[in-house]
């Protein structure tokens, strides 16, 4: 298995997915509509490995053109990034995340099935597990969405076990992941946020650089220790490694449809990120405590057991580690790929 396909291969995960997989001598071709991305992100990727990157600049609800993309190509797999990913703005407009989502992966796996592709890795999300009752959180556990973005990411899975069903010649994975956090060692990709940041990350650091005045703590009196919400962080490295564990696991995988959460395992409160970034930035983080945002959950860390035995793959990166690489992409680039 040589040439990936990688959608939404100019994105947060799928930058250094992308990396990752040159790395390990697959050939990438990228498709991607820049919906949520910048195009110099090309660029700042070709730099750091060296070498000239296949890149297609189009939706993958366009058909024709991704048909005329596996006519091409000769791609062995497909890794499946591409879609939105705000679960605020999908429960204000939900007709786009369910057209982009489930329209540009159904229209994936026709080609696919038209050009007899039949391995595939998605992106899933730990939102999916719903209002879980108890942690760590452990796949095959109910599932329930509480929002239209994460009813996609629960469509799109039963979607792919239907297709496991129907032909067993199909290897289909999703992985859900936990909360991504860090950037590429180089300081040069990273998480690169329209507009003001939803996620707690990218708001310190946008805080720190000065964009941002202070934080806003959602909330310090929930039943954890310090009263802040906690989360399982992941480096985006790890995750990306993850993501080659899961093209070897299809080689071999007898199953036609297997599910993976990738996560630290560990929690962090909302407190403890504040802190380790002051670490490394060596500066205080000025914060507000706000009330609670909706929808939050007091405690979400990942079981990764499964990921462990069947993938050989497991977080490696800590904590400082990743606010440290956060920090650096946003001082090396406070413009993000306009600098
Ligand atoms: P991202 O927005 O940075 O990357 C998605 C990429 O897909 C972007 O480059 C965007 O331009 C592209 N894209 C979107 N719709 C497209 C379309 N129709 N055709 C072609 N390209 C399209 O997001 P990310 O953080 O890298 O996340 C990648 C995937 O992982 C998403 O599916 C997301 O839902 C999932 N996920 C992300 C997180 C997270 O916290 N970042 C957590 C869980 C799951
Ligand atoms: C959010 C998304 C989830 C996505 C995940 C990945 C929601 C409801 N969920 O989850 O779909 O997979 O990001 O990154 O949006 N916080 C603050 N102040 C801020 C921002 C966040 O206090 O300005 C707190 C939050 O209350 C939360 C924690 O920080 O307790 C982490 O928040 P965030 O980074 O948004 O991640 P999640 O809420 O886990």
């Amino acid at each position: 298995m040589k040439n990936i396909l990688v959608t939404g291969g100019t994105g947060y995960i799928g930058s250094h997915t992308v990396l990752e997989l040159l790395e390990n001598d697959y050939n990438v071709i990228i498709v991607d509509n820049f919906s949520n991305s910048h195009p110099k992100v090309l660029d700042a990727l070709e730099t750091i490995a060296n070498k000239k990157i296949k890149l297609f600049r189009t939706d993958i609800r366009n058909k024709e053109k991704l048909e005329q993309i596996f006519k091409e190509e000769a791609i062995d797999a497909v890794i499946h990034f591409a879609g939105y990913k705000a679960v605020g703005e999908s429960v204000f407009q939900p007709l786009k995340y369910y057209n982009n989502n489930l329209t540009g992966t159904i229209t994936l796996l026709e080609v696919m099935e038209k050009y007899s592709v039949r391995k595939l890795v998605f992106s899933s999300s730990a939102t999916v597990y719903g209002t879980p009752e108890k942690m760590p959180l452990i796949e095959g556990e109910p599932t329930g969405a509480t929002n239209p973005y994460t009813r996609t990411k629960l469509m799109i899975e039963n979607i792919l076990e239907d297709l496991s069903v129907a032909k067993d010649t199909w290897r289909l994975l999703s992985l859900r992941y936990f909360n991504p956090l860090g950037a590429h060692n180089s300081g040069d990709i990273g998480e690169n946020p329209n507009g003001i940041p939803n996620n707690l990350a990218p708001y310190i650091t946008q805080v720190a650089i000065g964009k941002l005045d202070k934080l806003h703590v959602f909330g310090n009196d929930y039943p954890t220790e310090d009263g802040t919400c906690i989360r399982d962080y992941v480096h985006v490295e790890d995750l990306a490694k993850g993501h080659v564990d899961a093209l070897q696991y299809l080689e071999t995988s007898k199953k036609g449809f297997d599910i993976f959460n990738l996560g630290s395992g560990k929690g962090y409160s909302v407190f403890e990120i504040i802190s380790s970034f002051e670490e490394v930035i060596e500066e205080k983080i000025p914060y507000e405590i706000t009330g609670r945002r909706a929808g939050d959950l007091p405690v979400t860390y990942a079981d990764t057991t499964k990921a462990q035995n069947d993938l050989n793959w497991k977080a490696q990166k800590n904590i400082q580690e990743m606010c440290r690489d956060s920090w650096n992409w946003q001082k090396k680039h406070p413009n993000g790929f306009e600098d």
